[in-house]
Order: structure tokens, then C-alpha cells, then sequence
């Protein structure tokens, strides 16, 4: 495949998202620059195109220079930068709000127009989630410098990286009981990276038009069920524990004294018990692959190939039940 001239600049290319919107960008032919806060940390990156197709670029999204020069000569950006939990400097505000500001008005001042921006679903400037609140008042910035940018809000999204599936089937080799957090009946409608890959270079290749689109699987399951998926993947036998919302909360203010210890990632904190009072799939109303013409995968086709790693015997293990059949 021919490469092509035109250049996507990508924030937050090293993270689980963004590896799979390069990758995605590059077999597309872009030229893709990586803007990242620690380039010799990702040098992988580069091997995901041709000799020359991919570089990296030092660039954090609390220095507006360095965003700046990462855009400088760009046909297109890619934010897909965000936060979990803060730590210091790196708080909801500073990336999710004032980061994707300076991005817009960086693109903005280099003449660009083709831009995507990745919220999530649930952004909401009312809710009593920091997460949320910031990912809303973080596209309302977008779209007041750069009208023309396309809004993405993802369900949980799934892969082999993925903090979700990852987390809990991990959880369950080590506990013999996983919380049903606020009793388990949050609904989701988990997405896999690569769609929301598509999606971006769909967009990108159409140029954005302002649109905002909510991108969710082609199933919604409740918290409660996605547990149980995971133990009947990775075939296990754990307890599903309900676990009220004040202790949920409890939980996460645990979780935040842990995360406040060096390289210690918070289990969870109260804005993500907060967060999970909401259901987190598509709106009726709203457009989503269908518009861009993408059928997305169920995660019944993806999360096994990766789960199996936590079955006792790996990719050798059989269920005692199939093997008596047998
Ligand atoms: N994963 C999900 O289930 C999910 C669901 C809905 C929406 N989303 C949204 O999708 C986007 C990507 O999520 P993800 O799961 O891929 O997150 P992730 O793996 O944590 O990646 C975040 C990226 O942001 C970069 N970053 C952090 N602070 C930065 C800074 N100050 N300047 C420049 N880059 C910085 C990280 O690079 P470093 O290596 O420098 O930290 C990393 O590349 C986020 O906006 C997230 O809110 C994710």
C-alpha cells in the first residue's frame, strides 16, 4: 500500500486506545506522529508501520508548547488522552478539560480541521462523577475551538490490554469472592478497541463534521453478568458479592489511601463507584457504527482469546463437564 502524504498527529497513541487508533492509522497508510509524554518508553510503537511511517514526538498535554509543535504541520489530530483516577498534576481538570482545550486551540491555530476527540459515554456536565463532568466540559472545549471535531463517547471498551476483563479475571486467581458493586446492576455495552479504531479512521478519512457518536457492542449486559462471564470463561467458581453503594464507597476511599503510595494503582475509587450509578450504553437517540457503517464485534468473539491466560492449565485447560461428556 502506497503511504499516504497526509499526517495524523495522535495524544495518547501509548495507551491501550491509542495503540490500536495507530495501528488502525497506519495500515490505512497516514503517516502517523505519536505524541507522548515519554517517546523512549514506546519505541514499539514505531513497528506498527513502515521505516519512516511512524515517529514519535516528546508532548504533554499540560505544556501547550509542546502541543503545539506536536501539531505543527499536521492534516488531522487524535485525542485519545484520559484519566481513571488523579494523581498530583495529572488530574481530570488538567488533561480532560484544560488538555483538550489547548489541543482544539493548537489544532485550530495550525489550520486544522479534522480532528477526533474521545469522551466516553456518561459525559455529563450535571454528574456527581468528577470523570464524567470533566469528559463533558472536555468536549464542550473541543467543540468551542474546533467545531468541526468529531465527538467519540465509548462504552467499557475490551481488548487483550484492557483494564476491565484483565482486572476482574486477575482478581479472581487471587480471591475467592468479587463485589458486585451497588448490587451488580449497572448496565454496560462493552466495545472492542479495534471498532473504536475503525471508527476514528473512518473519520478521519471522511473528514469530521461535528459529529458526536456513541459507540457501544452489539450486546448490553449488567455488571452482574459480565462477573459471571468472566468466571465461566477463565472457569472458575467465585462468590459474587453484593456490595452496597456506601461500601462501595468505603472501598474507594481505601482504594485512594493505596493509590496515594507510589506506583500503586488505586483497586477503585469513589468517582468510579460514583460513575457506576449510571448505566453506561448507547442512547436511543444517539448515532453510532451504524452511521459509520462499522458492524461491531460481540466480546464473546474476542474476550476468551485473551482470558484464557487465567484458566488453571492456560490454553490446555478443559472443563471437567466437557471432558465427562467426551
Ligand atoms: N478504556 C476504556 O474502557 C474507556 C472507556 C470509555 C472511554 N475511554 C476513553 O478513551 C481514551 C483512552 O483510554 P485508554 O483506556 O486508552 O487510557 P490509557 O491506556 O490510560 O491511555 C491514556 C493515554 O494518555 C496519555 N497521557 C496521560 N497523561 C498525559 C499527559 N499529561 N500528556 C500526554 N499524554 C498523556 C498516556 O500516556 P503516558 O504513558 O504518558 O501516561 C496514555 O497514552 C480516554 O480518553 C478514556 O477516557 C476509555
Amino acid at each position: 500500500m502506497a503511504i499516504e502524504t497526509r499526517l495524523v498527529t495522535v495524544f495518547g497513541g501509548s495507551g491501550f486506545v491509542g495503540r490500536y487508533i495507530v495501528r488502525a492509522l497506519a495500515a490505512r497508510g497516514y503517516r502517523v506522529r505519536v505524541a507522548l509524554r515519554r517517546p523512549h518508553t514506546a519505541p514499539d510503537l514505531k513497528v506498527m508501520g513502515r521505516v519512516g511511517q511512524i515517529q514519535l514526538m516528546q508532548a504533554n498535554l499540560r505544556f501547550k508548547a509542546s502541543i503545539e509543535q506536536a501539531v505543527d504541520g499536521a492534516d488531522a489530530v487524535v485525542n485519545c488522552v484520559g484519566l481513571l483516577f488523579e494523581s498530583g498534576a495529572q488530574n481530570f481538570k488538567s488533561l480532560h478539560v484544560q488538555g483538550a482545550r489547548s489541543i482544539a486551540e493548537a489544532a485550530k491555530a495550525a489550520g486544522i480541521t479534522n480532528a477526533v476527540h474521545i469522551s466516553a459515554i456518561g459525559a455529563d456536565e450535571d454528574s456527581g462523577s468528577d470523570y464524567a463532568r470533566t469528559k463533558a466540559l472536555g468536549e464542550a472545549a473541543v467543540r468551542g475551538a474546533l467545531p468541526g471535531a468529531a465527538i467519540l463517547r465509548p462504552s467499557i471498551i475490551f481488548g487483550p490490554e484492557d483494564e476491565f476483563f484483565n482486572k476482574f479475571a486477575k482478581m479472581a486467581q487471587m480471591s475467592p469472592a468479587l463485589p458486585l458493586i451497588g448490587g451488580g446492576r449497572t448496565l454496560f455495552q462493552p466495545v472492542y478497541a479495534e471498532d473504536v479504531a475503525k471508527a476514528v479512521t473512518r473519520i478521519i478519512t471522511a473528514g469530521s463534521a461535528g459529529q458526536t457518536y456513541e459507540l457501544g457492542g452489539p450486546g448490553t449486559y449488567t455488571f452482574k453478568e459480565l462477573l459471571a462471564y468472566v468466571l465461566n470463561v477463565i472457569d472458575k467458581k467465585r462468590i459474587l458479592v453484593p456490595l452496597p453503594w456506601p461500601v462501595a464507597m468505603a472501598m474507594g476511599f481505601a482504594g485512594e489511601l493505596s493509590g496515594a503510595l507510589p506506583v500503586i494503582t488505586p483497586f477503585l475509587t469513589r468517582d468510579q463507584v460514583t460513575n457506576l450509578k449510571t448505566d453506561n450504553i448507547v442512547g436511543e437517540q444517539a448515532q453510532g457504527f451504524d452511521a459509520l457503517g462499522i458492524q461491531p464485534e460481540a466480546l464473546e468473539a474476542i474476550v476468551p482469546t485473551y482470558l484464557e491466560r487465567y484458566r488453571k492449565y492456560g490454553q490446555f485447560h478443559e472443563r471437567l463437564e466437557d471432558i465427562k461428556e467426551n
